[in-house]
């Protein structure tokens, strides 16, 4: 890859407009597909945003961020791209909305490195209607794509050596580090992160300890930057809970969603973006321990 190579990001959502700004820095030039105008708006927003903070302490400042944005495109559908060297799908968590984007992606730019940034369904699957599928694979991203170091690389039964090989020299270009995971329910890190959070919320159930001190042992005692119930509110109950059920269908009963998250979604405490979930409730003074014997919608929320 070189600085004439355009990466094409599609859909220019959360992860969208974050992966589109890891690339600019990267020097590459950046084209986002998003079909919603008010979010194409909001996407550049962002990414000059992003950009803003991740320049502030450079002497030119605002010329390094106008000469990024001036590599950034945005449009609605996608326009030939004669460069395109990449493209990363980051459309809605939707299996038929991921598979219709992706082949009219490959039909767009062909030959070109295709990558999907789900969290959660499976490569294969995602390749069914992709003529290449050696050519495809999972390049997980985390939230936020700029501070997190890490891409998950997910290699579908397809994918072929040098379509990683080029993966991994994306990844490196970005300044973060690769894992390699086969195509698995929750690849490795949302399989291992889910089963965390959701032993913690049963503990939380049976009253074992406070969701603070729970979150406290992990932080204090094994060095987790954050509790998993802390972790939970931030990547939201909702989106967990969606995984957990996908997770107990296709691994079993050990990912079996505790009735104290189905609970909390009903209610719409889905965690920091509404202002309630797990652990906010101990920072706004639910007491210690709740007994054993309080049901899920027992536990105090917070707010
Ligand atoms: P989002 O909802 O913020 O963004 C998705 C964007 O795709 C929206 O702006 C939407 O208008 C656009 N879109 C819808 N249909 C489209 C189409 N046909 N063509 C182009 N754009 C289209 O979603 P978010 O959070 O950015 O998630 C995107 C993907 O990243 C999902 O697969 C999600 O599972 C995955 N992911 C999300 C993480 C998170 O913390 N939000 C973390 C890691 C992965």
């Amino acid at each position: 890859m070189t600085e004439a190579d355009t990466a094409i990001v599609i859909g220019g959502g959360t992860m969208g407009a974050g992966i589109a700004q890891c690339l600019l820095e990267s020097g590459v030039a950046v084209a986002v597909v998003e079909p919603d105008r008010q979010r194409r708006h909001a996407a550049r927003d962002r990414v000059a945003d992003g950009l803003r903070r991740r320049y502030k302490a450079r002497p030119e400042a605002d010329a390094a961020v106008t000469a990024a944005l001036e590599r950034l495109a945005l449009t609605e559908k996608p326009e030939p791209q004669p460069k395109a060297t990449l493209v990363i799908e980051a459309v809605p968590e939707n299996p038929a909305v991921k598979r219709e984007v992706l082949a009219l992606a490959e039909e767009r730019f062909p030959g070109v490195l295709m990558a999907s940034n789900t969290s959660s369904l499976s490569i294969d699957g995602l390749a069914l209607h992709l003529s290449r599928p050696e050519r495809f694979l999972g390049m997980h991203f985390f939230n936020p794509v700029p501070l997190s170091q890490l891409v998950e690389l997910v290699v579908g039964s397809a994918t072929v050596q040098v379509a990683i090989e080029e993966a991994r020299g994306w990844v490196a270009r970005l300044g973060k580090e690769s894992i390699e995971v086969r195509d698995s329910p929750g690849f490795a890190t949302s399989r291992l992160g889910v089963a965390l959070g959701l032993e913690a919320i049963r503990m939380v159930e049976e009253g074992v300890a406070s969701p603070a001190d729970i979150d406290r042992g992990m932080v204090l005692g094994y060095r987790f930057p954050m509790g998993p119930l802390e972790l939970t509110d931030v990547v939201g109950l909702d989106v967990r809970l969606a995984v957990a059920r996908h997770l107990h269908e296709t691994l079993g009963p050990r990912f079996e969603p505790p009735q104290l998250l189905v609970d909390k979604v009903a209610a719409g405490q889905v965690g920091k973006k509404a202002g309630q979930g797990l652990h906010l409730v101990s920072s706004l003074g639910l007491p210690c321990c709740p007994s054993p014997e309080s049901n899920a919608s027992g536990v105090r929320a917070g707010g």
